[in-house]
């Protein structure tokens, strides 16, 4: 796979992400010796940004991907998240409290089995905590030898410099796709302009731009239940969206899903998109995607599709 920067540490263009793996989506298909060979055959791959973090599962998924890359460390750029906790199955809020981020810094090293985390990114950014208080405590986390850098994760420019003022922010981990472009108007300049890494989370549209979701068929304790785009009637009103992705895949001898992943790509040098999956023939799918260059014709063509019917969250 070609190769992408993250504070002049090389990584793979496309990386993995793990949470689906152990939360949020189809818990009936958990397959957790298969999703080891997933996370594996990626490090095969030159798939090294491995997301993480501790409230999926809570907590199962970093002992998954811990188990997966014991005595490969040095091949893999371990991202990992602190700051949410889940109330519920599936659903979580922040918790921005400094001791709290500090036990959860401890937890996760031990899950995962290291040292020292590569990137430690504050999950959310927690409204009942003033936001420096968290902030500075990660930032003790650097310095006392536990974390090497520190991420973002669905934040404005205005907290990226409020964070920048204490500690450099490496990365910004926010949603980016083609049916979410909002970031590409503000927060991806600014990351390019501060050589920060944005992290493109849910770049396949959690699935739904692989064009291979007609409806909401997922089981009722999916996650995806509970987002405003999955709920029938909406996600149909999208699928025009697919079409179009579609019709540029076909031009490639491509899949939907590679064109999804070659478009953030082509949002910025700097942008990271880490698609997830728990099946290997899918995981190969997604990492080809990274040599499939689309044409100037096809990027006005995308970039002219319909907004998005449908908020995120
Ligand atoms: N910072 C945050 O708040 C935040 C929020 C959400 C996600 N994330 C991170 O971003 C990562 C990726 O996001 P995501 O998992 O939400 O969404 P995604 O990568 O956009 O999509 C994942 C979904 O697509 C399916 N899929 C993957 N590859 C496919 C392919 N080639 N063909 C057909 N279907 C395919 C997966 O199913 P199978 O697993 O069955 O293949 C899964 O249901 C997460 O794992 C997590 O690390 C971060």
């Amino acid at each position: 796979v070609k190769t992408r920067t993250v504070d002049g540490v090389e990584v793979g263009a496309i990386g993995l992400g793990c949470m689906g793996m152990t939360w949020a989506y189809q818990p009936s298909e958990r397959d957790d010796a298969r999703s080891a060979e997933v996370i594996r055959e990626a490090i095969d791959l030159g798939v090294t940004f491995i997301d993480t973090s501790d409230v999926y599962g809570p907590f199962t998924n970093e002992e998954l991907v811990g188990h997966a890359i014991a005595g490969r460390h040095d091949e893999v750029f371990v991202s990992t998240k602190g700051g949410m906790v889940e109330i519920s199955p599936g659903e979580a809020r922040p918790n921005g409290d400094p001791d709290h981020l500090r036990r959860s810094c401890e937890g996760s090293l031990q899950r995962l089995g290291l040292d020292v985390l590569d990137l430690y990114t504050l999950h959310r950014v927690d409204p009942a905590v003033p936001f420096e208080e968290s902030w500075g405590a990660l930032a003790d986390l650097v310095t006392s030898g536990k974390v090497r850098r520190l991420g973002l994760s669905e934040v404005d420019t205005d907290l990226i410099q409020r964070a920048q003022a204490i500690h450099p922010v490496t990365a910004v981990q926010s949603e980016l796709s083609l049916w979410t472009r909002e970031f590409t108007a503000d927060v991806v300049p600014y990351c390019d302009a501060h050589d920060i890494a944005f992290i493109a989370y849910s770049p396949l549209g959690r699935g739904f731009l692989t064009g291979t979701v007609q409806g909401n068929t997922y089981e009722p304790t999916d996650r995806r239940w509970s987002y405003p785009r999955f709920q029938p009637g909406v996600l149909e009103q999208n699928l025009g969206i697919v079409e179009e992705v579609r019709r540029i895949a076909a031009a490639h001898d491509a899949t939907p899903g590679q064109v999804a992943l070659a478009w953030t790509l082509a949002v910025s040098p700097n942008v990271i998109p880490i698609p997830g999956t728990k099946r290997p023939e899918r995981l190969r799918e997604n990492v080809a995607a990274a040599d499939l260059i689309l044409t100037s014709d096809d990027l006005a063509a995308l970039s002219a599709l319909p907004d998005t019917v449908g908020d995120r969250y």
